[in-house]
């Protein structure tokens, strides 16, 4: 199904938008290894944190949904997981398969694991090398693709694991894999990534010690054979799903809307930083705590943007974000450099080359880097007219589509499928903002 912009008219209103993505997944996880009922109220009900609660259920954890749209989970204990009869299908999420790997690999089970096209084309080799050390037998395609088969260790070993990238998924997958080894398991990230794990650890009583190194290193301790307890969680906002409607407030002229309920952890919000630094009319309201996230709300007035070089070390707390920042940069007046990011190539997509392409679909000069891109604002005149290929990627569909609402001209994009991984109702409630998005055929 395409979905095509149109140039809006000015957003109005107040809209709250789905759980965050990484913290929906990971305590169905942790509430599938603790023991008793754990409770989630506001879990993002998207296709890839389903997939990752379809996965559990195959290997022993009961998992319901209420009336009221909160979740219960009965865990089975930390290395009470049973084996699955048939293989375990993550659809398009790499961290619902990267941090399951990590889970598995701490059980004697075997278990296979496949995915959609799109993820099975993504590199597997950066949590399959840990996960062996600790003692998992695992199965790849070349290259180390999907599908693959893991037999997890008899008994896992702790180890200490330099990550060779800054990426919360693998430093996950080793941790939760320390869940069911004795001693300590220790993670060392080159530089600090979403704390989340860490953090909801914690939470269910496991014992997890962070200690912070020199320029940026941090050093991950957590103690093996916990009995995690299970608790009662509320899923905060996603800041990367709130990144459309607030760049397509800003992009939009006359806009004013507030986006309510989303988490700012620092590790996660570097386009919010990045955008006030573009100068951006972006309002913190209300910030609170709420289940140990830091939370607020966003107040967003459309604005004159200026193009800016984005910090490369502030790459991880946005990582997800590039596409939409293009977007907004491309309304900027001026350059706008984006490096450090070469992580962007092995995401759904490789988003470099396909917020590349779009922008360029779209009437706006942009220079792909080995590492980012640098684009030429177009100072808020934005051609549009473009048809966009999304290439099974969620974040390049909603960011094309952002970019129409402010252009001159529709924007299609190929297929909007795939924006029901993380953001099931994105169309509603951007219509509810006035945005007009138009559903057609095939493309
Ligand atoms: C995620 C970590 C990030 C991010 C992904 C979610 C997570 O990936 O891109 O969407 O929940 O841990 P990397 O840690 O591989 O960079």
């Amino acid at each position: 199904m395409t979905l095509t912009a149109h140039p809006s008219r000015a957003l109005q209103g107040t809209i709250a938008v789905p759980g965050d993505k990484s913290i929906s997944h990971r305590a169905l996880m942790l509430g599938a290894l603790a023991v008793g009922e754990t409770r989630v109220s506001g879990l993002l009900e998207g296709e890839d944190v389903l997939a990752t609660g379809e996965a559990l259920r195959q290997m022993g954890a009961e998992i319901t949904r209420h009336a009221d749209g909160s979740w219960s989970i009965w865990g089975v204990g930390v290395g009470g997981l049973k084996e699955p009869e048939t293989a375990l299908d993550f659809g398009n999420s790499g961290t619902g398969v990267r941090l399951m790997m990590g889970i598995v690999a701490g059980h004697p089970i075997t278990a296979t694991f496949i995915g959609d096209a799109s993820l099975s084309k993504r590199p597997m080799g950066r949590v399959i090398t840990p996960l062996t050390e600790m003692g998992a037998h695992i199965h790849a395609r070349e290259g180390g693709r999907l599908p693959l088969t893991l037999t997890g260790a008899e008994r896992a070993l702790p180890i200490t694991y330099p990550l060779p990238v800054a990426s919360a998924q693998v430093k996950s997958a080793v941790l939760f894999a320390g869940l069911n080894a004795p001693g300590q398991t220790t993670v060392i990230e080159p530089a600090p990534t979403r704390d989340h794990t860490e953090l909801m650890l914690k939470a269910f009583g496991a014992q997890v010690v962070t200690e912070e190194g020199p320029k940026g290193v941090r050093v991950i301790r957590v103690t093996g054979e916990p009995e995690l307890k299970a608790c009662t969680l509320a899923v905060p906002g996603d800041p990367s799903s709130a990144a459309f409607p607030v760049v397509a407030a800003l992009v939009t002229p006359g806009s004013d809307i507030t986006v309510t309920g989303i988490t700012l952890n620092s590790h996660r919000s570097g386009l919010y930083t990045t955008l006030i630094d573009m100068g951006a009319d972006i309002e913190i309201l209300n910030q609170r705590q709420e289940g140990g996230e830091p939370v607020a709300d966003l107040r967003v007035k459309a604005s004159e943007l200026k193009g800016i070089e984005v910090p490369p070390e502030r790459a991880p707390s946005m990582i997800d974000e590039y596409p939409v920042l293009a977007v907004a940069a491309s309304f900027a007046e001026g350059k706008t450099v984006m490096r450090g990011a070469e992580e962007l190539r092995v995401k759904e997509s490789d988003r470099i080359a396909a917020t590349a392409a779009g922008l360029r679909a779209n009437g706006v000069k942009v220079e792909d880097l080995p590492d980012g891109m640098i684009v030429e604002g177009r100072a808020g005149t934005v051609d549009g007219g473009g048809h966009v290929a999304t290439h099974m990627d969620h974040r390049i569909a909603m960011s094309f589509l952002t970019l129409g609402l402010g252009a001159q001209k529709p924007v299609t994009i190929d297929a909007g499928e795939m924006i029901a991984t993380s953001f099931p109702d994105f169309t509603g409630l951007m219509r509810r903002l006035g945005a007009q998005l138009e559903s057609g055929a095939n493309a």
